[in-house]
């Protein structure tokens, strides 16, 4: 069945409050649920109560203290119906009974690692108790969680704790928890089991204290004390940069093993993938540390963005992600460095959403329909809804944009909002008239941008012409101009400042670029100038510029605007590869000269900013390169070209690069800050181009780095730059990396992940051996994501061999996951989004490949979703 966002109406019933009696057991957990409900005055008057529920056993119902006979009620596993519901107030009581252990799909109700944890977002609530389960269904909830007290000593539940003791006269002990602000289903959760905490007390703005505590495996609270501090830090930040307050007693947050996504804003109660929340400077690299930092935040933002104002219908998705990936790439960036991280954020975003956008995945950020809401929790609906907010910040600025973040939390809170009311409020603060604009949550695939630069010498002008268009996608073959915020300026060729001025640029640089054709034209042009556009990357938008490299490399020395500096050297090198990729030949000059660009940039600053150095001297992946050829992709032919290049590069600058890698070693004891953090990636950045230009001292230097690191981050750079050199140092050192840390899992995954990715022939085997190995686990998301998904998604030559043996792998893999979890399974198959892209051969293979998984008979609706769409011709 389809659902469909032109069909949404209002639910027939609405449920005040809920009374949860859990009693937990690993297999044989019985819930009571209370349900005070009354008929909606916005529903159907005589319409039938229907509770959705999925893998439920009821036990009993009553209704109103009255026992329901079977002829009252009709029962299955997904439903439960009653035609004849009162007319006024009633109360519904539900028993059913639960299995956590047998709960391998990771929703509802599962155990992992001993601990019983919950996971509901989105339709997971209705694998615990009948309910109606949508989020426009706000209700105040009571939980009382009981549990042996030797099993579950910590029992934790939403809002605030009421009450707690022991079951007299048994061994068990039982927590009351009390959620005073109303909720949908989804951002229900509790959590039992045997827990270490770290914890603080945090006063809000207005004084309130808070008792904050983050909850891990017993003996490792000491890797929870970054992301107790990442919390503390975002509250502070809510409240300064978005007026945001915390509103309960006390906020917890609680890392499981076993967790299909990041994590989970469960209301004051967050659950996390523990690879967000673990870090010592022995596990964890510094990108571990930025993500931790960013998915707490994410997560606390949630409770304004998500939980105070929620969605009316998962069509609204976007509402609260787009906007809390929006706020935790502002927190980050304050944080840290800005343009560094807005690098950061476009390179996710082109390597995961455009390539999305490309792929017969492709669906708006607010998509119209859908049969699997799980597979909609995208880089779409996430970081290109992120870039939504962010041009809207661009084209009204930034005071206006505060005072409509102001009204929309006011005005929406405690509802269950739309995009729409989101749009509103701006429109509201401004007058603005944001019709067109809003044509981005509507309208998928990713425009493209072309601009021609004409230079009037006798008239000193510089007129750019603009044209738009964006190609079809699944279901939406034609597309209207979108609103396209282009925020430019004009750099002279040494650099010195230019008088130029253009009436239709506003005050802060921006020309709102919304019809399919456009030019503008600068007057008070004394020279030819070179056009930066779309700086800090103002929209998501294909930019084609017609600019020879030589004064593209302009911007790279001149461009006041980091991002466009980093992105001129990006749009050579990616020239560059996709030529050689594609078989031209007398490259030699132009690689020369982008070479001595990058001479001359380190020479001028890479000390300055290694950070952001690293960015600049890290070549577009092979993902990057293959999107940007886009037909008939020869995935071998982009690894020998890269490969080559990075040699090249290497051995040009090797004096300058072996200078960088000594004066960058830093020294004293680690600290996972930005500054420190820059220059380990820029050092690490120079070993890899290094070993390209010289094998052997490459693997010399690495051996060497592994040896002396006092940090995981040097030491996974290391042999991550060893995986590109085939031979015994290599193989010794994976092997007693993994010896080293068999015990963690967490760093185990590091070591799967690289040596899935090593792209020579022998890694499907070594992948396949490395499945037996005691740390691996079909059914923990982690190890798969790791081990099979990097070998997928980071893997091209491999996973995309001529004879087809990596796409019937991925094919036999997913299968096997699906029987356990369809979202683990679902996940890893979007690998074979790019298969259209690939040459003729490749192609063939890949279709076989999904042919023989559509065919399958009972697979998940998630797995059936995405393999027929991704079959389908468009
Ligand atoms: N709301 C969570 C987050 O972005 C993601 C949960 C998605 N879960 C799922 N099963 N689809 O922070
Ligand atoms: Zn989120």
């Amino acid at each position: 069945p389809i659902v469909r966002l032109e069909d949404y109406r209002p639910s027939d019933f609405l449920i005040d409050h809920l009374e949860l009696d859990v009693r937990l057991h690993p297999t044989q957990t019985r819930v009571v649920a209370t349900l005070r409900m009354r008929p909606n005055p916005e529903g159907r008057p005589d319409a039938p109560l229907v509770l959705d529920g999925d893998e439920l056993n009821l036990k009993a119902v009553s209704l109103d203290g009255r026992i329901l006979t079977g002829e009252e009620f009709d029962a299955s596993p997904q439903s439960l119906k009653i035609a004849q519901a009162p007319r006024q107030p009633f109360t519904l009581t539900i028993e059913t009974e639960i299995d956590p252990t047998a709960n391998t799909k990771l929703m509802g109700l599962y155990r992992s690692g001993g601990n019983y944890c919950t996971q509901c977002e989105a339709e997971g609530f209705r694998r615990i108790t009948y309910f109606l389960d949508r989020p426009d269904i706000l209700s105040v909830y009571t939980t009382r969680i009981e549990a042996e007290r030797s099993e579950a000593p910590v029992l934790l539940g939403n809002g605030n704790p009421v009450e707690s003791g022991p079951v007299e006269g048994t061994d068990r002990h039982y927590a009351v928890w009390h959620d005073p602000h109303p909720k949908p289903s989804y951002l229900f959760a509790l959590v039992g089991g045997s827990l270490g905490r770290v914890g603080k007390t945090f006063t809000t703005m207005s004084g309130r204290k808070v008792e904050l505590a983050v909850y891990v495996e017993p003996g490792k609270e000491d890797r929870a004390d970054y992301a107790l501090d990442a919390l503390e830090r975002s509250m502070r930040w809510d409240e300064r940069v978005f007026g945001r307050e915390y509103d309960l007693d006390v906020f917890n947050i609680v890392a499981v093993s076993d967790f299909n996504m990041g994590a989970m804003e469960n209301k004051g109660l967050n659950i996390f993938n523990d690879k967000y929340v673990l870090a010592s400077p022995e596990t964890a690299t510094d990108q571990d540390y930025a993500n931790i930092e960013a998915i707490i935040a994410h997560e606390y933002f949630h409770n304004w963005s998500g939980n105070r104002v929620t969605c009316r219908d998962w069509f609204q998705l976007c509402l609260k992600e787009g906007l809390t990936v929006f706020r935790d790439q502002e927190f980050s960036s304050d944080e840290r460095s800005r343009p560094v991280h807005r690098i950061a954020e476009v390179k996710t975003l082109r390597a995961r959403q455009f390539l999305e956008d490309a792929s017969p995945l492709a669906h708006p950020v607010r998509p119209s329909q859908y049969r699997e809401i799980n597979n909609f929790y995208t880089a779409t609906v996430y970081e290109k809804g992120a870039e939504i907010v962010r041009m809207l910040k661009t084209i009204i600025g930034d005071d206006d944009f505060r005072r409509g973040m102001d009204l929309y939390f006011d005005r929406c809170d405690g509802t269950a909002a739309t995009v729409e009311d989101f749009l509103a409020a701006f429109t509201d603060v401004t007058g603005r008239d944001l019709t067109q604009f809003a044509r981005w949550y509507e309208q998928s695939g990713t425009p493209r941008v072309a601009v021609k630069g004409h230079y009037d010498e006798a008239a000193q002008t510089y007129r750019l012409d603009f044209t738009q268009n964006t190609p079809p996608t699944p279901g939406q073959p034609t597309k209207e101009a979108m609103a396209i915020p282009v925020a430019l300026g004009l750099v002279s060729h040494d650099g010195s400042p230019l008088g130029a001025a253009c009436d239709r640029v506003d005050a802060r640089g921006v020309f709102l670029f919304d019809e399919p054709a456009d030019s503008i034209t600068f007057t008070n042009v004394p020279a030819l100038p070179v056009p930066s556009l779309f700086r800090g990357f103002s929209a998501p938008v294909k930019l084609s510029l017609d600019l020879p490299n030589e004064e593209l490399l302009v911007l790279l020395r001149h461009d006041t605007d980091s991002f466009n500096r980093w992105q001129a050297a990006q749009t050579v090198a990616m020239r560059l590869l996709a030529a050689l990729s594609t078989g031209a030949q007398k490259l030699d000059e132009e690689i020369d000269a982008f070479s001595e660009a990058l001479c001359a940039f380190m020479d001028s600053d890479a000390l300055a900013d290694p950070a952001f150095a690293a960015l600049v001297l890290t070549l577009p992946s092979e993902a990057d390169v293959a999107q940007d050829i886009g037909k008939d992709v020869d995935p071998d032919a982009i690894h020998r070209a890269r490969t080559d290049m990075r040699r090249r590069i290497g051995k040009a600058s090797s004096q300058r690069l072996h200078g960088l890698y000594e004066a960058l070693a830093v020294s004293g004891s680690y600290s996972p800050d930005a500054e420190s953090a820059g220059r380990r990636s820029l050092r690490n950045a120079c070993l890899d181009l290094l070993a390209a230009a010289d094998r052997s001292m490459g693997e010399t230097l690495a051996v060497t780095q592994f040896e002396t690191a006092s940090n995981m981050t040097d030491r996974l750079a290391s042999l991550s730059v060893l995986t590109t050199l085939p031979g015994a140092a290599r193989e010794e050192t994976l092997s007693r990396f993994g010896e080293r840390y068999r015990n963690e899992p967490l760093v185990l995954d590091k070591w799967f992940a690289l040596q899935a990715a090593i792209p020579e022939d022998g890694t499907l085997e070594r992948v396949t051996r490395l499945m037996e190995h005691p740390g691996f686990s079909i059914a923990n998301p982690n190890r798969v994501r790791s081990l099979i998904g990097s070998f997928a998604m980071l893997n091209q030559v491999q996973f995309n061999r001529t004879d087809g043996a990596g796409y019937r792998f991925l094919a036999s893999i997913v299968l096997r996951a699906d029987a356990l979890n369809p979202q683990l399974a679902a996940r890893l198959l979007t690998a074979f989004s790019t298969w259209r892209m690939m040459e003729g051969t490749r192609r063939r293979h890949a279709e076989e490949a999904l042919q023989s998984i559509a065919q399958k008979p009972n697979l998940s609706r998630d797995v059936g979703d995405i393999v027929s769409r991704t079959l389908d011709q468009g």
